[in-house]
């Protein structure tokens, strides 16, 4: 499968608890995210970009509003094996190896063992992990970890990747490693990607789009392009184009309150 684009339209999001207090988690909220394209998520923590994942990956049903995979409605595109799903933990099963792990999801759809060692050993080459196919998850360090989980969205070859926080439990520098991956991963596969994170460097260096979301209720409060050049290497990040993005989203992540005088 290609990639597809996802449109969201007029998403709202309303929890009612037991004792019936209404949380309105998410509002008005509109996407549109072209096939092949790096999309990023950024917001403060609690402001819904988890509840939105889900609602794109037809995992969630949102109180009002519509979601669009490729043209299907969200809970077909699921049925159709077209989302993938990465998490922040990578949730391998220890006693399977790597690659054991990455066939699992071909094994519950009940697809060939063949067809499922294949798509493993493929997906395993596409995130630089052949020689550690073998591996039990004890043996990986946790970026490998993570990145089993990455080919494991993509043995089925899903035509969007949704990745919720991937990197936020791993450490500065192995996250750095991470993002040149996923960065090349996106390059070769071609996949859309809807990516969450709070962090401005790690969408900075990742993505074609950021959506910036505030909080109570969860809404976008802005849209960049990001048209800066690929790779994103330091001469990238050091540049002028790189520092006033980041300051603009400063701003918008963490307002100066003003004090009265
Ligand atoms: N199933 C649920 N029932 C009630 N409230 C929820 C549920 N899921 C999330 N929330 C609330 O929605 C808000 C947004 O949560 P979440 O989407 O996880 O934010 P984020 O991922 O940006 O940190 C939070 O206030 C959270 O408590
Ligand atoms: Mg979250």
């Amino acid at each position: 499968m290609g990639s597809a684009g996802i449109t969201a339209t007029d998403v709202e999001m309303t929890f009612v608890s037991r004792t019936g207090t209404r949380a309105n988690v998410l509002q008005n909220l509109s996407l549109d995210v072209a096939p092949g394209s790096f999309v990023t998520l950024l917001g403060p923590s609690g402001c819904g970009k988890s509840t939105l994942l889900k609602i794109l990956g037809g995992i969630l049903e949102p109180t009002s509003g519509e979601v669009l995979i490729g043209g299907v409605p969200a809970r077909e595109a699921v049925r159709q094996r077209q989302i993938g799903l990465v998490l922040q933990r990578p949730a391998l099963l220890p006693w399977k190896t790597a690659r054991q792990n990455v066939m699992l999801l071909h094994e519950i759809a009940r697809n060939s063992k063949k067809s499922a060692a294949s798509a493993a050993d493929l997906a395993l080459e596409t995130v630089g992990l052949t020689h550690a196919a073998n591996r039990l998850p004890h043996e990986l360090s946790g970026g490998m970890a993570q990145r089993v989980s990455i080919a494991r969205a993509l043995a089925m070859e899903p035509s969007i990747l949704l990745m919720d926080e991937p990197f936020g439990a791993l450490d500065a520098i192995t996250r750095d490693t991470m993002n040149e991956h996923l960065a090349n991963i996106w390059e070769a596969t071609g996949k859309t990607i809807i990516f969450v994170t709070h962090s401005i460097s790690e969408a900075l260096y990742l993505s074609d789009t950021i959506h910036v979301m505030g909080a109570n209720p969860g809404r976008v409060i802005d849209s960049l392009d990001i048209e800066l050049a690929r790779p994103r290497d330091e001469r990238v990040v050091g540049g002028l184009e790189h520092a006033a993005h980041a300051a603009r989203l400063r701003d918008e992540l963490h307002p100066r309150t003003e004090k009265a005088a």
